[in-house]
C-alpha cells in the first residue's frame, strides 16, 4: 500500500521569499562563533557554531542579506496528483515556518577542503508550517476538497542535511558555494489542521482532520518530498548567501 508516488518527485518550488540585493563582501557578525580550521575537535566547535548561528539569523541578519528564519517565509509549495492511496493536489501559499531556530546540532562534520558539512539536527520543541492550503482528491478512498488556513505541525522532528560546497576563488579570496543541499526530515508525529474544509462543513471538517491525523504517515508519505525538496531549496539559499559574502578566512580561522 506505501509507496513513493511519482507526482511527489515533481513537486515545485516556486519562490524563495530572501532578500535580493548584489552580494557584497561582508564579515561574519561578531555574535556568531568561529572555529578553527586546524582544530582537532572541528565537529564539536562547529555544532556549537551553528546553532550560535540559527539563534543570531532567527531575526535576520540584513547584512548577510539573509531574512529571518524563525518564522522562516516560504512563498508556495505544490504537491501533484498522484495514483496511489493519497491522491490529492495540493498547493500551500504564504507559508511561515515556527520553530527551526530551536535547533540541536547532534552530529556535525565539516570538511575544510571543500567546505561541505553533514548534520543531524533535533528539534525539542514543535515545528508548525502556517498558511493557505488549497486540496483536491482522494485521501484513502475518501473525497477531500478545501481551501483556507492551515497548520502542520511536527512534534519530535530530527533532520539530516548533507551540503555538497566548493571553494572558489573571487578578487583574489576564496570563498564557498554550495552545489546541492539534501534535506530529510524524520518526525515522530504530524499533526494536522485543515480549516474550512468541505466549504465549511463543520462535521464533514472535523471528522476528515481526525481521519487525517490518524493516517499522518500515509500523508506524511506524500507531503515529504516536496517539503524536503523546499527546505533544501530555501536553505541553500541562505548557506550560499553567508557563503557568497563571507570569505573562507573570516568563517574559520586558521
Ligand atoms: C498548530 O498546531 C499545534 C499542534 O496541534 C498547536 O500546538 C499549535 O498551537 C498550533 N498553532 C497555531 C498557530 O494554531
Amino acid at each position: 500500500m506505501a509507496c513513493r508516488l511519482p507526482s511527489a518527485a515533481a513537486a515545485v518550488l516556486a519562490a524563495v521569499a530572501l532578500l535580493s540585493h548584489l552580494a557584497t563582501a561582508a564579515k561574519l557578525p561578531a555574535s556568531f562563533k568561529r572555529c578553527k580550521a586546524g582544530d582537532p575537535q572541528l565537529g564539536g566547535c562547529m555544532k556549537e557554531a551553528i546553532k550560535v548561528a540559527l539563534g543570531e539569523l532567527a531575526k535576520g541578519a540584513p547584512s548577510l542579506g539573509v531574512l529571518p528564519i524563525d518564522p522562516l517565509a516560504i512563498s508556495a509549495l505544490s504537491i501533484g496528483r498522484g495514483s496511489g492511496p493519497v491522491d490529492v493536489s495540493l498547493d500551500f501559499k504564504d507559508l511561515t515556518i515556527h520553530g527551526l531556530s530551536s535547533a540541536v546540532i547532534e552530529t556535525a562534520s565539516f570538511d575544510t577542503k571543500t567546505l561541505s558539512l553533514d548534520m543531524q539536527t533535533r528539534f525539542p520543541g514543535p515545528v508548525s508550517l502556517l498558511g493557505q492550503y488549497r486540496i483536491d482528491g482522494k485521501v484513502l478512498v475518501l473525497p477531500i476538497t478545501g481551501e483556507g488556513r492551515c497548520n502542520l505541525t511536527f512534534a519530535d522532528l530530527t533532520t539530516t542535511a548533507k551540503i555538497r560546497a566548493e571553494k572558489v576563488v573571487k578578487d583574489g579570496q576564496t570563498y564557498g558555494r554550495v552545489l546541492s543541499f539534501g534535506f530529510s526530515l524524520q518526525p515522530q508525529r504530524l499533526h494536522m489542521d485543515f480549516e474550512n474544509l468541505f466549504n465549511g462543513d463543520k462535521a464533514l471538517g472535523d471528522n476528515m482532520n481526525k481521519f487525517l491525523n490518524e493516517n499522518w504517515q500515509e500523508i506524511l508519505k506524500e507531503l515529504q518530498p516536496a517539503v524536503e525538496e523546499a527546505f533544501g531549496a530555501t536553505f541553500k539559499e541562505i548557506v550560499n548567501r553567508i557563503y557568497q559574502r563571507v570569505p573562507y578566512k573570516d568563517l574559520l580561522l586558521e
